[in-house]
């Protein structure tokens, strides 16, 4: 499926390209071409459900879903009641079953919560024992960053745990307290990034009323330092009725200034917020001609080496869903019967195969539907439209203003003040 793109170069004269992301060729494009072998992945929905392998490469434990924060637009707020509760106990048993149905080193151990540091005793008893049995496995926690304190630094160290700090920025106050505020929770979160270079970071969602990257990039420099790494978690997705009426719901206008705020920060900064790794895999997708039947889902929960269990053992769609609804796919027990059976692959969503940013975006949230699934495609292709046009701008050196689909042609002009800003090659 071809998109004729128009570029814009400094001049105002116009120029034509073409993309076509089934089979990632471009034309106007310069990129060199030199094919790889692409094996098809399995496309997943509920009448063709997929097991997990006994060989996983990344292992998620959710440890449960209480937290001591009520962000706003928090994606586990509706599966809460349906998440399982443990008790410290549980981990031996968790410690036990996982020899008889793991068969292989993960590569990556993933620890989540709700807020996993409300799970300081598990964590302690969980961490060492897996380091033990796994040694190469890299650990990674996911915090709101309110609970840190010496001892978790020093276990943090011990154990090489890469972690994820999720902070807002100036949109802090859509998720709770700001840590940064609080002299001693400043202080461990400052510890924690200046002694662990490069295994933490700060990581921020992107909302309706705080998406400007150059106020969040401003904000974290005063705040916290110029060189703090910040990283984008993404843009919103929907997954209540409140987000969906509230900061998850982006009016057009502010759909085209995410896209030009996300466009303009890696006109600046090709790395920024580290989204110079997702321009790379654009280039790599139309260099390599990576075809979409290649393409899985963006979080990887569709891959059958990537599986979310919680400490009684059950197998839930990702670390976000509970294991007492719709979200059980199983149990480790009776492995062979794993079935994600609650998934939907972009490739049966007839929007995801119309889609000039399919290659960049990969589907959103296998799990939404219905409304919800609309606003969070609508976020997802604004923020990775932003992507595309600075992996387009860093060829050409020309801004993509319109993309042919067969809804007809869109638009991408620029937000009042906005084309001011960017710089010229
Ligand atoms: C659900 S939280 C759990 C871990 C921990 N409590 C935290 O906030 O870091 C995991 C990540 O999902 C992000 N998140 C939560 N709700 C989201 C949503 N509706 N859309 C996109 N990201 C979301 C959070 O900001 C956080 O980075
Ligand atoms: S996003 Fe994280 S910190 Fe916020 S409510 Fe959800 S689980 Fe808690
Ligand atoms: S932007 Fe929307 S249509 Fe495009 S791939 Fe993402 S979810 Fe699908």
């Amino acid at each position: 499926m071809w998109f004729d793109l128009t570029l814009e170069a400094r001049d105002g004269s116009r120029h034509p390209a073409r993309y076509n992301p089934h089979t990632s060729e471009a034309e106007g494009l310069a990129l060199p071409v030199k094919p790889g072998t692409f094996a098809s992945v399995p496309r997943v929905a509920k009448d063709q459900p997929l097991g997990k392998s006994r060989a996983p490469r990344v292992l998620k434990i959710q440890l449960g879903l209480s937290c001591n924060y009520a962000c706003s637009y928090c994606s586990q707020a509706f599966q809460i009641a349906d998440a399982t509760v443990s008790k410290l106990a549980d981990v031996e048993h968790f410690l036990t079953e996982l020899d008889g149905w793991i068969t292989e080193a993960p590569e990556k151990i993933e620890l989540w919560g709700g807020e996993p540091f409300l799970y300081w005793a598990k964590i302690k008893r969980l961490i060492p024992a897996l380091s033990e049995r796994f040694p190469g496995a890299q650990f990674l926690v996911i915090t709101n960053g309110s609970l840190l304190d010496t001892e978790k630094l020093k276990f943090i160290a011990q154990y090489d745990i890469c972690v994820g700090i999720s902070h807002d920025g100036p949109g802090q106050h859509l998720r709770g307290p700001d840590p940064l505020d609080h002299p001693e929770k400043s202080r461990w979160i400052k510890a924690l990034l200046a002694e662990r270079p490069g295994k933490t970071s700060f990581n921020a969602v992107l909302t309706r009323d705080h998406h400007d990257l150059q106020a969040l990039k401003a904000w974290f420099a005063e705040k916290a330092g110029p060189d703090v790494p910040v990283g984008l978690e993404g843009v919103v997705n929907v997954y209540d009725a409140a987000t969906a009426i509230g900061t998850g719901r982006f009016e057009p206008a502010k759909l085209n200034s995410l896209t030009w705020s996300i466009f303009e920060a890696l006109v600046e900064d090709p790395n920024a917020f580290g989204l110079g790794e997702r321009v790379y895999e654009f280039y790599k997708s139309i260099t390599r001609r990576r075809p979409i039947e290649a393409l899985g889902q963006k979080c990887g929960m569709d891959r059958e080496d990537t599986i979310a269990v919680d400490l009684r053992g059950n197998v839930m769609t990702c670390q976000n869903t509970g294991a007492k609804g719709a979200h059980k796919i199983g149990h480790v027990a009776d492995f062979d019967a794993i079935a994600l059976d609650t998934a939907t692959h972009f490739a049966h969503r007839k929007e995801c195969m119309s889609c000039p940013v399919v290659q960049l975006c990969k589907g959103s949230c296998m799990f939404l539907e219905g409304d919800f699934f609309k606003q969070s495609c609508a976020n997802e292709f604004a923020f990775n439209m932003g992507i595309m046009m600075a992996a387009v701008w860093h060829l050409t050196g020309m801004v993509v203003v319109g993309v042919k689909t067969q809804a007809g042609q869109m638009s991408m002009e620029a937000p009042d003040a906005s084309t001011a800003r960017v710089p010229s090659l």
